[in-house]
C-alpha cells in the first residue's frame, strides 16, 4: 500500500477502505512524513467522509494509543465533553452534581490553549491539587468519591495528538468528520461507558451555525453508539461567555457560588441540564430524563453537589480551606475596571475575544507548555440584555503586571457593544440529540 495512492483516491471523492485508513492511523507514529499526513487531512478536509470511514479512523485513533480500562470502578461511568469554550467550567459544577447523584465521573481533561480554558488548569488554581495520579489512585478515588479528575495521559490516541497539531497549522481543523473523529477517539479511549457531549454554537465556538453543530453532534452520537457507548449532545449557545468569570481560579470561586446556589442563572441552569442528562446515561432507560432533573436539581439545593467538590479536591491535594473561603485563593498584584464609554443595552459580548483578553491578561497560553497566572482573568459586571450608564463598570480585569492590565483591556474594549434598541438574548440550550 502507498500513502501516495491513498491520498489521490480521496481527492478524487474515493471512500477509503479500513486498511487505507489503518496504513494511514499507523503513519501517524513516524512511517509516513507530515507533508502527505497533511495532503490527505487536506483531501477530507474537502471532500468528506462517509459515516462508515468517520467511525473506522475514530476507532483506529482510539486504540493507537493507551486505552483506559475502568472496570475497577464501581457503577456506570459517565463521561462529560465540551466541544470548547469561553468561561465553560461545567465540569467543575455539572461533575460533582452528577457524582452527588450516584454517577461515577472518572475524567480526564486538557489545558488551556489559545483562546479557550482548561479543565486542568482551573483545578490547579487550588492550592495544593494534584492532576497527575497513577491508575491505581485515580480509581480509588472515584470509587470513594465518586469524582476525580485527571490530566490525559501522554499517550492517550497519539494519533490524534499528531494529526490534531498538524491540522492546527494546516487550515484543516474545521472539517466535521475530523473534528468528530478527533473528540470520539479521546472519549472513547478515556473508557467511560456513556458520552456526553456539549456541542458549542456561536461566534466563540468552533461552529459558527446550528446546522453545523447538530451535524457535528449526529456524527459524534452515531460514532458513540456504534462502538457499544451510549452517548447524547446537547448543542448550547456561545456566542456570549458562559457566567461571569473567565480564569482560572475566579471560575472556581464561580463553581463554588453555584453549587452553594448563589451562581449566574446561564451557568446553573447549563450545569443542572449537562448534569441530569450524564445521570440518564449512567440509569437504566425506563428511567426519565424528567425524574433526573428532579434530582440533580435536589443535589444542588441540598448542598450536597458543592460537598462532592470539596470531597474531590480534598481527596486530590487541594486546600479546601479556599474553597470554603473563596477570598483566600491568591490574589492577582493588579487589577483595572473596564467602564461603559455610552448609555444603552448590551446587545453582545465577543466569547473569543474575551478569551483572548484573558488570555493577555495571563490566564491561557498561546504554546502548550507555557506557565499560567491562576489568579489572571475577567469578572464580567454586566451581560447582554442589561442596561447600563456612561461611565458605570462593565468587567473587572485581573493581571500579575500593569503592562498585561493594558493589553487585556485594550482587547475587552473591542468586545462589548452597547445600543439603544433591547436586544432579544439567544437560548442557550439550543436542541438536543
Ligand atoms: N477539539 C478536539 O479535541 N479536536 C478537534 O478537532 C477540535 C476540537
Amino acid at each position: 500500500m502507498r500513502m501516495y495512492d491513498i491520498i489521490a483516491k480521496k481527492r478524487d471523492g474515493g471512500e477509503l477502505t479500513y486498511d487505507e485508513l489503518e496504513f494511514f492511523v499507523k503513519g501517524t507514529l513516524g512511517a509516513v512524513p507530515d507533508y502527505q499526513l497533511t495532503a490527505l487531512l487536506m483531501a477530507i478536509c474537502i471532500r468528506g467522509m462517509t459515516e462508515r470511514e468517520t467511525s473506522d479512523l475514530t476507532l483506529l485513533m482510539a486504540n493507537s494509543g493507551d486505552v483506559m480500562d475502568l472496570s475497577k470502578i464501581e457503577g456506570a461511568t459517565v463521561d462529560k465533553h465540551s466541544t470548547g469554550g469561553v468561561g465553560d467550567k461545567t465540569t467543575l459544577i455539572a461533575g460533582p452534581i452528577a457524582a452527588a447523584c450516584g454517577v461515577k465521573v472518572a475524567k480526564m481533561s486538557g489545558r488551556a490553549l489559545g483562546h479557550t480554558g482548561g479543565t486542568i488548569d482551573k483545578l490547579e488554581s487550588i492550592p495544593g491539587f494534584r492532576t497527575s495520579l497513577d491508575n491505581s489512585e485515580f480509581f480509588d478515588i472515584v470509587n470513594r468519591v465518586g469524582i476525580c479528575v485527571v490530566g490525559q495521559t501522554a499517550n492517550l490516541a497519539p494519533a490524534d495528538k499528531k494529526l490534531y497539531s498538524l491540522r492546527d497549522v494546516t487550515a484543516t481543523v474545521e472539517s466535521i468528520p475530523l473534528i468528530a473523529s478527533s473528540v470520539m477517539s479521546k472519549k472513547l479511549a478515556a473508557g467511560s461507558s456513556g458520552i456526553l457531549l456539549d456541542v458549542k454554537v456561536g461566534s466563540g465556538a468552533f461552529m459558527k451555525t446550528r446546522e453545523a453543530a447538530v451535524a457535528l453532534a449526529e456524527q459524534m452520537v452515531a460514532i458513540g453508539k456504534t462502538a457499544g457507548r451510549r452517548t447524547a449532545a446537547l448543542i448550547t449557545n456561545m456566542d456570549i461567555p458562559l457566567g461571569r468569570a473567565i480564569g482560572n481560579s475566579l471560575e472556581v470561586i464561580e463553581a463554588v457560588e453555584t453549587l452553594s446556589g448563589k451562581g449566574p442563572k446561564d451557568i446553573t441552569d447549563l450545569c443542572l441540564e449537562l448534569a441530569a442528562n450524564m445521570l440518564y446515561l449512567s440509569l437504566p432507560e425506563h428511567i426519565t430524563l424528567t425524574e433526573c432533573r428532579r434530582r440533580t436539581s435536589e443535589a444542588l439545593d441540598s448542598g450536597a453537589a458543592l460537598k462532592k467538590l470539596e470531597e474531590m479536591a480534598a481527596a486530590q491535594g487541594g486546600d479546601i480551606s479556599c474553597l470554603k473561603d473563596t477570598s483566600k485563593f491568591p490574589a492577582a498584584a493588579e487589577t483595572g475596571e473596564y467602564t461603559a464609554a455610552s448609555e444603552g443595552y448590551i446587545t453582545s459580548i465577543d466569547a473569543e475575544g474575551c478569551g483572548i483578553a484573558a488570555s493577555l491578561l495571563g490566564a491561557g497560553r498561546e504554546k502548550a507548555g507555557e506557565p499560567i497566572d491562576h489568579a489572571a482573568g475577567i469578572v464580567l459586571l454586566k451581560k447582554p440584555g442589561e442596561y447600563v450608564k456612561r461611565g458605570e463598570p462593565l468587567a473587572m480585569l485581573y493581571a500579575s503586571d500593569q503592562i498585561k492590565l493594558v493589553q487585556g483591556l485594550a482587547r475587552l474594549d473591542k468586545c462589548y457593544n452597547i445600543s439603544a434598541i433591547k436586544p432579544s438574548l439567544p437560548e442557550l440550550i439550543i436542541a438536543s440529540v
